[in-house]
């Protein structure tokens, strides 16, 4: 390698902010390259070659907050929105488990239709039928709410911060602070949840200073998940008119959060597949050991539109079930559907 400087920080084994901004501002392409082996030879050391599926049902796109880049806000009125029952859930859940992954992902837009005792139910319905382990993904609940879902039988909670940037946050997010989040989380973790965090990558006034706090604050929360993930402009929404995230961005910021976070479960997202039709498999081949895979029934998942074409990506792995196994050998990774736990 010709470069000494990025040398002496692969081979570290703690990164301080500014060298983490400084792999963050690599341009030179093999200098990226090197960043790039070293994340996947750090993923191969600390989480071997299994790749972790879980299977993802979007059950409502109704949600009460209005955060400026999300196609989900409460001002989109031109979202048609859905709610899926009980059973439904349960079938989509069936879904999952036939493909003999055990991980499902409940996820929705918040959502207070769906009381306490309801998602309870959802929670122990699907545990009386199957063998699965329940990661929620329903946004800032109350926190009996978290005990309640936690002795009904869930898991994991994903909540992402979003952004570090406790400024940028205030701006993005209408109502609620970065404050308020990280209390949410502490609290998720402190009762026994494995949690889940993370950030968009590519958010209007965002500095790459910022994607590395978000990094170091993903360390400090010490959870089992991080998401790191691209922005993609919605048409509904304030954001209609940004650019989307840099690919080579969102890679290098995977990438360093691996070397950061070594253990931690880092999914290649679905936005990244929206990025780049073989988005997820180069987030894959970078760090990335994790992969969520749809299971919203249609006609549902065309209207869980985050940003558009969230669920209609022709080629993306989630459309490819059966291939995956051939799909992921290919670069010589294997497919684990068990339950996901540290
Ligand atoms: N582009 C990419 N991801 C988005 N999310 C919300 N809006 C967008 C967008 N425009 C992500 C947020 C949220 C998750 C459910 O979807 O990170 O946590």
């Amino acid at each position: 390698m010709n470069n000494s400087k990025l040398y002496s920080i692969l081979n570290k084994e703690d990164l301080s902010k500014e060298e983490i901004v400084y792999l963050l501002s690599l341009t030179d392409k093999e200098d990226i390259q090197e960043l790039f082996s070293k994340a996947d030879n750090v993923r191969k050391e600390y989480c071997g070659d299994e790749i972790h599926l879980r299977g993802i049902i979007y059950f409502s796109n109704y949600c009460e907050q209005d955060c400026l880049y999300c196609g989900l806000r409460i001002s989109n009125q031109e979202l048609t929105r859905y709610r899926m029952t009980k059973e439904e859930i349960l079938t989509a859940a069936g879904q999952i488990i036939n493909e003999e992954i055990k991980s499902i992902v409940l996820q929705s837009g918040e959502d207070f239709k769906y009381d306490c005792g309801c998602i309870s139910d959802i929670i122990k319905i699907i545990k009386e039928n199957y063998d699965a382990a329940i990661t929620l993904s329903l946004g800032e609940r109350g926190f009996y709410e978290y005990d309640e879902w936690i002795i009904a039988g869930a898991e994991s909670y994903i909540l992402k911060h979003e952004t570090a940037n406790k400024n940028l946050y205030f701006k993005l997010h209408n109502k609620q602070s970065l404050g308020e989040r990280l209390i949410h989380l502490r609290y998720m973790k402190a009762i026994g949840f494995h949690t889940g965090n993370g950030n968009l990558i590519g958010l209007p006034g965002q500095t790459l200073d910022d994607i590395a706090d978000d990094i170091l604050l993903a360390k400090e929360l010490d959870c089992n998940l991080a998401s790191f993930s691209p922005f993609i402009p919605s048409s509904k929404t304030p954001f209609h008119s940004f650019d989307k995230a840099d690919l080579t961005l969102t890679l290098k910021t995977i990438a360093v959060a691996r070397l950061v976070l070594k253990d931690v479960h880092i999914p290649s997202t679905m936005a990244l597949a929206a990025l780049d039709e073989t988005g997820r498999e180069k987030g894959l081949q970078v760090g990335a050991n994790v992969l969520m895979l749809n299971f919203t029934p249609k006609p549902y998942c065309n209207n869980y539109e985050i940003y558009p074409g969230k669920n209609i990506i022709p080629g993306d792995l989630s459309s490819n079930i059966s291939n995956l196994k051939l799909i992921l050998e290919r670069f010589g990774r294997k497919i684990d559907t068990d339950k996901v736990h540290h």
